[in-house]
């Protein structure tokens, strides 16, 4: 399972701290990568993932920024080069919501969700290009949203966030593949993190019966993808959305 190259490959992963990220962060550990956690505030959930993957015998270091902010991304990309090396796979992980209908949307609650779901994947995936484009190899993984793809009520500042993580990725991935760097989304459905806890319970009910499997997802089952694109076997892959939903959007 563990692919040769990925030793000297150094994964960044926004957001890296807990839920999907935090598995997205192992599951690259597991497959050999040395692994950058980046977090927002809780520095200590993320030195608790890199605690985890050194057990594993991986490398690993907690690299705190607000991905929204560009003198913090330069900065983390700095400490990261220094830390472990410059980063051939990037995570654009890092994402919030602030669900009201249109009507009621504070323009502030818009402004804030592109900026940490849109603006970030746009600061750190100019960072990383540069490396990667001497390299001739990287990959680039934005965590979208069925919601992306699909729309939700509710959700209008999300969904156009991860709507435009999808345009960002495919003109990415065309501006840069004939350069060995695939640039992929990955458009997860209800998966259980802090993020669909804070949900209802009514509207959990209402979101299940629109899942093929019958369940949420788990992070697990998300991660396993993203080390999947990040590895060399899937070197003939980019620009795609794939969604890891359990059937939601069939
Ligand atoms: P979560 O709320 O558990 O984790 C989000 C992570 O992003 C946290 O580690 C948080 O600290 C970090 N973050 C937030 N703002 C940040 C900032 N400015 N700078 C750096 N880090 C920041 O959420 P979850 O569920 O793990 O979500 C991960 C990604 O997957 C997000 O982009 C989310 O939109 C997406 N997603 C999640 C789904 C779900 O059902 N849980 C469904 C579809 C997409």
């Amino acid at each position: 399972m563990s692919d040769p190259d990925a030793t000297s490959r150094v994964a960044l992963v926004t957001g890296g701290s807990r839920g999907i990220g935090r598995a997205v962060c192992l599951e690259l550990a597991r497959r050999g990568h040395p692994v950058a956690v980046n977090y927002a505030t809780r520095a200590d959930a993320a030195e608790e993932v890199v605690a985890e993957i050194e057990e594993m015998g991986g490398k690993a270091m907690a690299v705190g920024a607000d991905v929204a902010d560009e003198d913090q991304v330069t900065e983390m990309f700095d400490a990261v080069a220094e830390g472990l090396g410059q980063v051939a796979v990037l995570v654009n992980n890092a994402g919030i919501n602030r669900d009201n209908l249109l009507l009621r949307m504070p323009t502030e609650d818009f402004d804030a969700v592109i900026a940490t779901n849109l603006r970030s994947a746009y600061l750190c995936t100019k960072a990383a290009l540069r490396s990667m484009l001497r390299a001739r190899w990287g990959r680039v993984i934005c965590m979208a949203s069925v919601a992306g793809v699909a729309g939700n009520p509710g959700q209008a500042n999300y969904a156009a966030s991860k709507a435009g993580l999808i345009g960002f990725a495919k003109t990415v991935a065309k501006e840069v593949g004939s350069r060995g760097i695939t640039v992929n989304v990955i458009a997860p459905g209800f998966i259980e993190t802090d993020m669909t806890d804070a949900l209802s319970d009514d509207v959990k009910a209402a979101s299940l019966q629109a899942v093929a499997l019958g369940r949420f997802g788990r992070p697990e089952e998300v991660a396993a993808l993203a080390g999947f694109l990040a590895s060399e076997e899937a070197s003939y892959i980019t620009g795609q959305v794939v969604m890891v939903d359990g059937g939601l959007a069939i």
